[in-house]
């Protein structure tokens, strides 16, 4: 017994210097093993040597226990610690601000060079501030129920009371110049809603760039050279522009902004509708009335206002024909963005 344990001892010392992984210890711990044998061969030696061998084999069963746990954990170490520096990286998804908020930032860097500030304001409007303040008379058609979305109330409250959908972001230049002193400077980013029929061209709701340049002397040629720097500047390109006469109850003189197409370089295309001008701002010097509303002096000041249809500026920047896609949510339309 004592010679075939001695045996043994050796054979197992020399197993856990070799086993990498420990499996090939596991062998002497099941019950048929030569170590289980042993073990219940025990009974049949005289105490001293019954104590002695018990000893000794319930020490090596202990020893190949604690191998087996170790060298398992070494293995399950060395495959996680493994790191291929060769392999291409995963890129995280991160989220990213839609093409039309991306591009009110551009917008605002480039007026805020030339000196205008953003403002905002409410997007659920009262009559006066969206028309009569803008002077718009009584019986306009624009106020009527098929462009406005009004917000259900009592029909007899007053014009300042009774509160819509703004329809456009030129209620705005009036809340400021209410609130402020002139000079001013101001563009206003918004969303703005019309009760229209939706196609590849109209939305319900879409986007304005409103501006406001409100001194002592200013001009058309003003107007001009602004809006003509900062086309410039945003689709970095030279494009042209032409004024041609328009009318708004809130301007006078009152210009249709026409830009050259930048999508076919004034050849002619779907955007341009084969004309080579896409009509995107509307514009003009602000009516004197619309300066006494909002309690400025037009003996003293005098100034432009434009509203730019942002959707389409940016339509034509990045040659999108359909302006729904901005408004659908479709993660493939904004992820090229
Ligand atoms: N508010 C006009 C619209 O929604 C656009 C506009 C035209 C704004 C001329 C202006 C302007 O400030 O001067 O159609």
């Amino acid at each position: 017994m004592k010679e075939e344990l001695k045996q043994l001892e050796t054979e197992i010392e020399r197993e856990i210097k070799s086993s990498q992984s420990g499996e090939s210890l596991k062998k002497y711990l099941n019950k048929n093993s030569q170590l289980s044998l042993l073990f219940s061969k025990i009974k049949e030696l005289d105490l001293k040597e019954r104590v002695e061998a018990g000893m000794i084999i319930n020490e090596l069963k202990r020893r190949i226990i604690k191998a087996v746990g170790e060298k398992g954990q070494q293995k399950q170490l060395k495959k996680s610690d493994y790191f291929d520096i060769t392999l291409p990286g995963q890129k995280p998804e991160v989220g990213h601000l839609h093409p039309l908020t991306q591009s009110i930032s551009q917008a605002r860097k480039i007026f805020e060079g030339m000196g205008f500030i953003t403002v905002e304001g409410p997007e659920v409007e009262d009559e006066w501030h969206n028309f009569t303040a803008l002077n718009f008379p009584k019986d306009h058609p624009a106020r009527e129920m098929q462009d406005t979305l009004f917000i259900k109330g009592d029909r007899n409250l007053s014009e300042r009371e009774r509160k819509l959908m703004r329809t456009h972001t030129s209620p705005v230049q009036i809340r400021y110049m209410l609130d402020k002193k002139p000079p001013f400077r101001i563009i206003v980013p918004g969303r703005v809603f019309r009760n229209e029929a939706t196609d590849a061209s109209h939305e319900v709701n879409f986007y304005q760039m409103e501006g406001l340049m409100i001194d002592r002397e200013v001009s058309a040629g003003n107007l001009k050279a602004i809006i003509e720097e900062f086309c410039h500047l945003f689709y970095q390109e030279r494009v042209k522009i032409r004024l041609r006469p328009s009318f708004f109850p809130f301007t006078e003189p009152s210009f249709e902004v026409d830009v050259s197409c930048s999508t076919c370089q004034s050849r002619g295309c779907s955007v341009c509708s084969e004309t080579g001008w896409v009509e995107i701002i509307g514009a003009g010097m602000v009516h004197p009335q619309v300066l006494i509303n909002a309690k400025v002096d037009p003996k003293k000041w005098r100034g432009f206002a434009f509203g730019m249809g942002w959707d389409r500026i940016v339509m034509m920047k990045y040659k999108i024909d359909d302006i729904r896609l901005f408004y659908s949510g479709d993660l493939k339309f904004l992820n090229q963005f």
